[in-house]
C-alpha cells in the first residue's frame, strides 16, 4: 500500500510548539519508528506552512498513493479550498488531530474537511497518525 501522510500549517514544529498539548516528540522521529511499523507499505510525508501547495499536493498524489491521512490543522477550520481538494479526489483521506479538537476552543470544534473525508480520529496524540493508517489499511482490504 501506498500511503502519504500530509501535515499542516506549524506542524513542522512538533516537539517545540505547545509541548503539554502535541507532546515532545518532532514529526520526523515518530515517522521514522512509522515506518519501522509498516515495512512493506510506502509511506511518505508531506509538510507545508501553505495553503495551495498542500492543495497541490492533495492533486498529485491521486494518482500515486492509495490514501492519504491528513492532519490539516489550523486549516481543518477555516479551508473551503481544501475541503474541495479533497472531494475532487478518489483515493479516501483520513481526518487526523493530535489533540482532542473538542476538548479545546469552540473554533476547533467545527472541522470543514471532515464531511469530504472517510473519517476522523482525534486525540491521541501522534498515534492518531498509526490509527488513520489502520482505518486506510482496512478501507484497502474491504475493497
Ligand atoms: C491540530 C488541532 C488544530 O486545531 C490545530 O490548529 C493544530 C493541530 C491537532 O493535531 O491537534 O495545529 O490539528
Amino acid at each position: 500500500m501506498t500511503i502519504l501522510i500530509i501535515n499542516g500549517p506549524n506542524l513542522n514544529l512538533l516537539g517545540v510548539r505547545e509541548k503539554t498539548i502535541y507532546g515532545s516528540q518532532s514529526f520526523d522521529q515518530y515517522y521514522e519508528e512509522l515506518k519501522l511499523l509498516y515495512p512493506n507499505f510506502a509511506l511518505d510525508y508531506y509538510q507545508s506552512n501553505i495553503e495551495g501547495e498542500i492543495i497541490n499536493k492533495i492533486h498529485e498524489c491521486r494518482l500515486t498513493h492509495d490514501g492519504i491521512v491528513l492532519n490539516a490543522a489550523a486549516y481543518t477550520h477555516t479551508s473551503v479550498a481544501i475541503r474541495d481538494a479533497i472531494s475532487a479526489i478518489d483515493i479516501p483521506v483520513i481526518e487526523v488531530h493530535i489533540s482532542n479538537v473538542h476538548k479545546r476552543e469552540a473554533f476547533r470544534h467545527v472541522s470543514l474537511i471532515s464531511a469530504s473525508c472517510v473519517g476522523v480520529i482525534a486525540g491521541f496524540g501522534l498515534d492518531s497518525y498509526r490509527l488513520g493508517i489502520e482505518a486506510l489499511t482496512k478501507l484497502n482490504k474491504d475493497k
